[in-house]
């Protein structure tokens, strides 16, 4: 793998891996050995991936050996890494069958993905805007207020993971005022960037400095074990 610059401040590096419906003998055998040493809350193959596909890249852009790469969490469950170069911030997000990471050069970033297909229109006055909710209902299309419902969601969630406290931060604090795909945008200090990966998925990276349109890449999940 590759390091990217780390002397481009305004650089933002999205690295994701797709999981197969099944795994290979060889994959598997792994999975099962590390899945072995972990507390019960955390033995699920996709966390032990999200490690593996964080190591990586910070093992390619540190030089540390990725075995020695020792994973700490912030009181909210925000992972991070104790090591000397604090120029290395990251986040992670999966669905069940892709695992996305985001990099960023010395600032927090955080990072959501969802799959755009289930309706959880309900929860919207726990967690919209009325204002927000209005743009959600604009879509004619089911699939329309779909994308706008996870566009706002994905946002909002990168921005309270960059924040390090997730669902531990009032989503309707936070009020968004266009839909637009593709583009970087500002809303008080935060700066964020909204993405369709693939036809399935809505991707939200955000962070509390301005960036440049992040660079995508994807890594195969054989390349990680
Ligand atoms: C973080 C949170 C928003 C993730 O929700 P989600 O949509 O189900 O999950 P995602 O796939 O997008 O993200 C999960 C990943 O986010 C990261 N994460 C966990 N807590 C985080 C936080 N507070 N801030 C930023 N990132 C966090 C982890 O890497 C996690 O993956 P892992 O479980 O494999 O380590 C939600 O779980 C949350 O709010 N958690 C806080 C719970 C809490 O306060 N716990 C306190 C005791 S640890």
């Amino acid at each position: 793998m590759q390091p990217y610059n780390k002397n481009i401040s305004s650089q933002i590096n999205i690295y994701f891996t797709k999981l197969p419906k099944e795994f290979s003998q060889s994959i598997k055998k792994q999975l099962q050995q590390q899945l072995q040493q972990l507390q019960s809350s955390k033995r699920r193959a996709d966390h032990v991936i999200g490690r593996e596909l964080l190591k990586k890249v910070i093992e390619a852009n540190t030089g540390i050996d990725k075995r020695k790469i020792v994973f700490s969490e912030n009181e909210y469950g925000k992972p991070f890494i104790n090591i000397e170069d604090k120029s290395i911030q990251f986040n992670l997000s999966h669905t069940k069958d892709i695992i996305i990471a985001s990099f960023s050069n010395d600032i927090e970033v955080g990072i959501d993905i969802e799959e755009r297909n289930r309706d959880f229109f309900d929860i919207m006055p726990e967690v919209f805007t009325n204002k927000e909710i209005e743009m959600v209902n604009q879509g004619t299309h089911i699939n329309d207020r779909l994308d706008n419902f996870y566009t706002l969601w994905t946002r909002k969630e990168a921005i309270t993971k960059a924040m390090g406290l997730g669902l531990n931060y009032n989503f309707k604090n936070i009020e968004f005022e266009s839909l637009e795909l593709n583009k970087l945008n500002m809303l008080l200090e935060w700066w964020y960037y909204t993405f369709p990966l693939g036809s399935r998925y809505i991707v939200s990276v955000a962070r509390k400095g301005k960036f440049d349109i992040p660079f995508i890449h994807e890594v195969s999940l054989d390349a990680l074990f």
